[in-house]
């Protein structure tokens, strides 16, 4: 990434999200000058997408959805797996980004189908074998929708996979991360400026409403700030059959 681009995605990181119009509108503002370096400075930024994809494994035949899919890069971790899916839907409401996602989808035209739709409501025609979100859920207005509409329309023992940043709460149940006071005040402000809202909740509402596969809590390093790691996890489950 050169670096006028760089400078030009921190600046827009920095400025944050316009607080007036619409939630699609807002993020159209926010991503147009940042869509052709997204994918490099986000390559530095979001970790564990990688690691997500290859615990998703669906089988050939199946119908992928990537909910929130911004530029379509997830996809590439699928590698020569793509060709064997049925149907692999990537959807996002953000124009610019999207804008990206079909260049990039361009490569495999029978199988990737570009879908320009809120997340909260977008159900595809029949139940799906597998759903995931990459760093979306913490950035749609209303997450229990989103997270819910992801549930609904996976079939019976289909598989829900989320790569995600958070915070813990003080007091979180056996088993999982605790983080410290400072990490609890200073990931969600700094976040909430650019429109994502890390929540502890998150973690609690996948594993009511999947049985949980696998779940890793982990810290990364964020770009410009060396002396931080910010916390995010690594959710599969799996929708229950009764
Ligand atoms: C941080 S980006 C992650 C993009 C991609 N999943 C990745 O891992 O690179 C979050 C994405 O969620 C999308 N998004 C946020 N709210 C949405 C909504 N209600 N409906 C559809 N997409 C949404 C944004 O437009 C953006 O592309």
């Amino acid at each position: 990434m050169n670096t006028t681009a760089e400078i030009r995605t921190l600046f827009q990181m920095l400025r944050g999200q316009i607080r007036s119009g619409s939630h699609a509108e807002r993020l159209d503002a926010f991503y147009a000058p940042q869509a052709h370096s997204y994918d490099a400075f986000r390559e530095r930024l979001l970790h564990g997408r990688n690691s997500l994809i290859n615990m998703l494994k669906p089988d050939p035949g199946s119908h992928v959805v990537e909910l929130g899919a911004g530029t379509g890069r997830n996809i590439e971790f699928f590698g020569d797996r793509i060709a064997t899916f049925a149907q692999l839907d990537l959807v996002d409401v953000c124009k610019p980004l999207l804008e990206q996602a079909r260049q990039r989808a361009a490569r495999w035209p029978k199988v990737v189908n570009v879908v320009e739709a809120d997340v909260e409501r977008f159900r595809p025609a029949h139940a799906v074998d597998c759903v995931y979100l990459s760093y979306s859920l913490s950035m749609t207005a209303n997450w229990k929708k989103t997270l819910n509409n992801a549930v609904r329309m996976l079939r019976p023992g289909g598989t829900l996979g989320v790569v995600d940043f958070y915070v813990s709460d003080a007091a979180p149940p056996p088993g999982q991360a605790r983080h410290g006071w400072f990490a609890r005040q200073f990931w969600p402000r700094w976040f909430a400026h650019d429109g994502v809202r890390l929540n502890p909740a998150h973690l609690t509402a996948l594993a009511d409403c999947t049985d949980t596969v696998y779940l890793d809590q982990r810290l990364a390093p964020v770009p410009w700030l060396p002396a931080l790691r910010v916390p995010y996890y690594v959710y599969v489950g799996r929708k229950r059959r009764t």
